[in-house]
């Protein structure tokens, strides 16, 4: 069996997914959560970008325990310095240094020669290999490159001290058959005395992002590169679940392992949805809501005689199945901190007081309280501790064929005012009554393009989580939000409180 390394950019790339934004408290979540799961590397920032970035990858460096963990730098002395600042007290720190190198990229984004690239690669892998043991690099839009001269960067790379070389796709072009001959082509053809892992890193503009990092293991890669639900750029990156799945399902195939924790999957990626704030298709392959749902006659009956007949993944192997000791309103806190704990949340004695109220408030009305509210629980006062404004009351009038009345109330940040912002509206319905008035307390009018109303739970006592994405037609800009409530129009109001402050915070 050859092992197979994970790598995941979530937190770069997949936060270069248009509208997401990690707080970073959040970042450090996902890494943590990231390290449960089992991935070796993890792509914390890109430290140059912003003094935000650079906060995030030092704190993600000293967070973790096993994984590696990378920052991302152009072919720039000052971006690769930047990484080193940032990585100098991790663990396990990794530097990805990255140039393009196709012939579009050259001409007219770099307005660089061949000549000039393969010099840069030279001087700049030496450079970062002085700081750093382990140095990645990136032939940006590789798939796109022409083949000799990609060969002649990746050896330049490999002579300059470069340990790992990743093969992008940067912009989803490539197809199984073509990306798997690149990594054969080079392979065969580069010259080493050390061992280079050789890595993929796709992007799915074209749905292959899965299929063709598989092909490049097929023909030698022992690295995948991508993020948890496929975020990132674009259409998104290789699905990272996805290629884990894929691997142990067809092992007699694939004739691989990884370090991948299986049964922390969903959660890995329900953390993401909920913090990237980007909901999962119903239909997604292994983290969908009908991943594992029968819906006709003939599939129904073949399951139940044998389940093999139409399920080739288990929910269990993911992580799917529900805790069999849901909690109550008569649970005690011990219990209700040692369920946090099993799903590895450590809170301070203050968030373990305030949580264990929500808690008790939320078991009032919910007769069973299963490991989905709970997560939903912390991971929404997380965001509530983090978020610059809250919603603090909605009152509505209703009447039958009128227009709804709404009146919203909302606590500013903290530093900015202390005084309670309130105000009132009336929409055709009660969404959008209470959507108006939110608006006039931010004084902006942005485009609401997405709502989406999704059950945490099954049964009429389920809790309510709500995405909204809100949209500035003159930029174009996208900024999304979700609320989590027992009930809907509150869950639906903090969503858009929460999507309201960031897009002011985009000046928008
Ligand atoms: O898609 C891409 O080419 C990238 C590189 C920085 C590796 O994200
Ligand atoms: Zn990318």
């Amino acid at each position: 069996m050859r092992k197979i390394q994970f790598f995941d950019t979530s937190l770069r790339d997949g936060e270069q997914t248009p509208g997401v934004n990690f707080n970073p408290k959040e970042k450090i979540q996902i890494a943590k959560q990231l390290e449960k799961w089992g991935v070796d590397t993890i792509e914390a920032g890109f430290p140059i970008a912003s003094p935000g970035d650079f906060a995030a990858v030092k704190a993600i460096g000293e967070a973790v325990d096993q994984m590696t963990v990378a920052g991302l730098a152009r072919c720039q002395k000052k971006d690769i310095d930047r990484v080193y600042e940032a990585l100098k007290g991790a663990n396990f720190p990794q530097i990805h240094v990255f140039i393009a190198t196709s012939e579009v990229h050259l001409k007219d984004k770099l307005k660089m020669t061949p000549a000039e690239v393969l010099a840069s690669i030279k001087t700049h892998v030496s450079y970062a290999r002085e700081r750093f043991e382990k140095v990645q690099f990136s032939p940006e839009d590789a798939s796109r490159t022409e083949r000799e001269f990609l060969l002649q960067a990746v050896q330049t790379a490999i002579d300059a001290g470069a340990t790992i070389i990743n093969i992008p796709d940067t912009v989803g072009y490539s197809n199984p058959t073509e990306f798997g001959s690149i990594f054969k082509y080079l392979l065969e053809n580069i010259q080493s005395e050390q061992e280079i892992i050789f890595s993929s890193h796709c992007h799915d503009d074209l749905g292959m992002a899965t299929a063709n990092a598989l092909a490049a293991i097929e023909n030698g890669a022992s690295r995948v590169e991508g993020t948890v639900n496929g975020i990132g750029e674009r259409a998104g990156n290789t699905a990272l679940e996805e290629v884990a799945i894929a691997l142990h399902i067809r092992k007699d195939f694939y004739q691989c392992e990884t370090n991948i924790n299986l049964k922390e999957t969903k959660r890995t990626s329900d953390l993401i949805a909920r913090l990237s704030g980007m909901s999962i298709p119903k239909n997604k392959a292994v983290i969908g809501g009908n991943a594992y749902a029968h819906e006709s006659g003939i599939h129904q009956d073949g399951f139940l005689k044998n389940p093999e007949t139409y399920e080739i993944i288990t929910p269990a192997l993911v992580g799917v199945e529900q805790s069999s000791l849901p909690l109550g309103k008569l649970s005690g806190r011990h219990a209700f901190n040692a369920r946090l704990v099993e799903l590895g949340y450590t809170l301070t004695a203050e968030e373990l007081n305030l949580a264990f109220k929500k808690f008790k408030v939320l078991a009032d009305k919910k007769k069973q309280i299963d490991n989905t509210d709970l997560i939903a629980l912390v991971t929404d006062q997380t965001r509530k501790a983090e978020a610059v404004a809250c919603l603090k009351t909605v009152q509505l009038q209703y009447a039958s064929h009128g227009f709804q009345g709404a009146i919203v109330s909302i606590q500013p940040a903290a530093g900015e005012t202390s005084e309670t912002k309130t105000a009132s509206a009336i929409g055709s319905g009660s969404i959008q009554a209470i959507y108006n008035s939110i608006d006039l307390i931010f004084e902006q009018q942005p485009v609401l393009t997405q709502y989406e109303i999704q059950a945490l739970t099954s049964g009429e006592d389920a809790q309510a989580e709500v995405h909204v994405a809100l949209k500035n037609p003159a930029t174009q800009q996208t900024v999304y939000g979700i609320g989590i409530d027992f009930d809907v129009l509150e869950a639906s109001a903090k969503a858009y409180v929460e999507a309201s402050e960031k897009f002011k915070q985009i000046g928008a």
